[in-house]
């Protein structure tokens, strides 16, 4: 293993035959003792040193590299194996990393599996499945839930804290007779993402059953992403337009009126797709140029109309004591007209955040 100092780097070759070159102004940035001993924050501050700044010289002595500065005394010290897992151009490890599985029509949303809320609530490790499951498929089915509307909160607040939004902290779907919004009514909703007018849609829904008596009210599902790398495939004109065009969204009631320009379908700068937004009731008067128009109500309808085709949608019927967890930012929802006069449905739900869902799995798997 060697170190050696170049104009603006240190390199270092290991021992393997690798060779990584460190940036001093990035040494100087990441040294250890910039980092706050107990909250693990920098502290460092970069605009007391100068963009051009070099080390004096540099050794590895047993299993860490030193590096001498001319306007400090002490050295640098940086564990070997750190520095190289942290070498510049290689992300930090995520346990949060879980690939989306798509799934279509013929998908069984269960797989196989049951989450029930008990494990949820008193096992990490069954907590921690259901959190990579969920993440992976975009949905699941928690049951088992005690017959209270506090039992979905409570499951979400093992993953962290709700999302509040203008419905509050957990909301109610049933029908009510003087609705703001048309999950508070008797109609069908076909197949949508919540709150696209929101700033940020909230990440990740529950909807837990306390009731589904009335004649009608089965649930629909449908992978956003599916749908989203179908159309990419069969008409990438299509897809370009749903990920390159804002449209406009709006919900009001009597207190607010929430607005937000969104795409469809939003992709990472790698070409990812990364989110779905997608709710017909809420999206607002289309206010496209007019030689946008036509093309882009060609790309949303037929978006649409693939939510709309057994070939990606599959239905179920929520019984009391059960909750749909999914993405809302992936994963579209819907379901059918019911008829209040033959039975009560009640659903009472509630969000939390992806970040939060996120933060849940790494500090999950950091283990005992
Ligand atoms: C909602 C919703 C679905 C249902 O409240 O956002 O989509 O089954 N509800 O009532
Ligand atoms: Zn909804």
């Amino acid at each position: 293993m060697q170190v050696s100092l170049e104009a603006e780097r240190l390199t270092i070759n290991w021992a393997d035959g690798g060779v990584s070159a460190f940036p001093y102004l990035w040494l100087r940035d990441t040294d250890p003792a910039g980092f706050h001993p107990q909250t693990g924050e920098r502290t460092f501050d970069l605009t007391g040193v100068s963009l051009d700044i070099r080390a004096r010289s540099a050794s590895i002595q047993s299993d860490t590299l030193i590096v001498d500065w001319p306007d400090r005394d002490a050295p640098s010290r940086f564990p070997l194996a750190w520095v190289r897992r942290h070498r510049p151009g290689r992300s930090r490890h995520d346990p949060a990393q879980v690939s989306p599985r798509c799934w279509r029509g013929d998908h069984d949303i269960s797989n196989g599996r049951r989450f029930p809320a008990d494990g949820i609530l008193h096992s990490d490790t069954v907590l921690g499945e259901w959190l990579a499951v969920t993440k992976r498929d975009g949905v699941s089915i928690v049951d088992g839930l005690a017959d209270s509307v506090d039992a979905g909160q409570a499951i979400a607040a093992r993953v962290e804290h709700l999302r509040t939004t203008n419905f509050g902290a957990t909301f109610e779907v049933i029908s009510k007779p003087d609705p703001n919004n048309l999950a508070y009514t008797s109609q069908a909703l076909p197949l949508h993402t919540d709150l696209t007018n929101q700033e940020l849609p909230p990440g990740y829904q529950f909807l837990h059953c306390l009731a589904n008596e009335a004649r009608g009210g089965g649930s629909l599902l449908c992978d956003g992403f599916a749908v989203a790398a179908d159309l990419k495939a069969s008409s990438p004109q299509l897809f370009d337009r749903l990920a390159g065009t804002e449209i406009p969204f709006r919900f009001h009631d009597r207190d607010t009126d929430l607005r937000a320009r969104k795409r469809v379908i939003t992709c990472d700068a790698d070409g990812t797709v990364r989110e779905i937004c997608f709710n017909a009731h809420l999206a607002d008067i289309l206010d496209l140029d007019e030689a946008t128009l036509l093309p882009y109500y060609a790309a949303y309808r037929q978006f649409m109309m693939m939510t709309r085709s057994p070939e990606y949608t599959i239905s179920l019927r929520l019984a009391a004591g059960q909750m749909m967890v999914f993405d809302n930012r992936r994963v579209l929802h819907g379901r059918e007209a019911f008829e209040p006069a033959t039975g009560f449905r009640h659903l009472h739900g509630c969000y939390v955040d992806r970040a939060g869902w996120d933060s849940r799995l790494r500090v999950l798997s950091r283990g005992g």
